[in-house]
């Protein structure tokens, strides 16, 4: 299972990058906007921090021709690019022509088994179900981790199923167990999945246990 971080902070994503765990990030407007920067510069600047990581950039435009021209202008920005873009039927058309010409998609803001089904008939590299976003409306989201897994491994598609729209550490296990392709995680996520109490008490017990010996030099 790969994680990505789904953020654009260079510090978090810098700080998580020692840990050898991340293998890419998921921008989108809101995260880009939150930086307050040069998007263009923002997203070179992650690119560059992880060159073998895979880097989402979402296109902004709205008219299906601009939405093209603007993907293959984010593509060409640096070799990781992923470009993602919303899974609507207005860009259907744009979305197979980008997989024809070679551009690698992150279809994004799906929500629903038929979305997924088309988006991997068209061949695309990801597909990112929005979880929380379906929770928000009283939908259960993990289930459709579980039906697009199921509809992947049913017709042979090579579409990576990335579970996005992660609100909890529940969200994390879930697209764990739905054998998701990727996760992508907040920060503040990720953090707080990636500890566990006991284990901060059991250091600490081993810790004062140990002080007992009263060794100085070990081994
Ligand atoms: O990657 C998509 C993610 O950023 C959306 O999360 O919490 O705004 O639904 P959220």
């Amino acid at each position: 299972m790969k994680i990505f971080l789904d953020s654009a902070n260079l510090k978090a994503i810098k700080e998580w990058k020692e840990t050898g765990l991340i293998d890419g990030v998921t921008t989108n407007p809101t995260h880009l906007s939150k930086e307050g920067k040069d998007p263009s510069a923002q997203v070179k600047a992650i690119a560059k921090l992880l060159p073998k990581g895979s880097i989402s950039v979402e296109v902004t435009e709205k008219k299906p021709d601009a939405v093209y021209k603007q993907a293959m202008a984010i593509a060409k920005l640096a070799r990781n690019i992923v470009v993602k873009i919303p899974c609507h039927k207005d860009y259907y058309h744009v979305i197979a022509q980008l997989v024809k010409d070679g551009v690698k998609l992150n279809i994004t803001l799906v929500f629903s088994l038929v979305q997924a089904l088309m988006m991997a008939k068209l061949g695309v590299h990801y597909i990112s179900p929005f979880v929380g976003r379906l929770d928000d409306i009283d939908v259960e989201g993990v289930d459709l981790l579980y039906t697009i897994r199921h509809m992947l491994d049913e017709y042979g598609f090579e579409t990576q199923l990335l579970a996005a729209s992660i609100r909890g550490v529940e969200h994390f296990h879930a697209a764990i167990m739905a054998g998701s392709d990727v996760i992508t995680v907040p920060i503040a996520i990720l953090e707080k999945a990636s500890q566990h109490v006991l284990t901060d008490q059991g250091i600490a017990k081993f810790d004062k246990d140990w002080k007992k010996l009263g060794v100085r030099k070990f081994p």
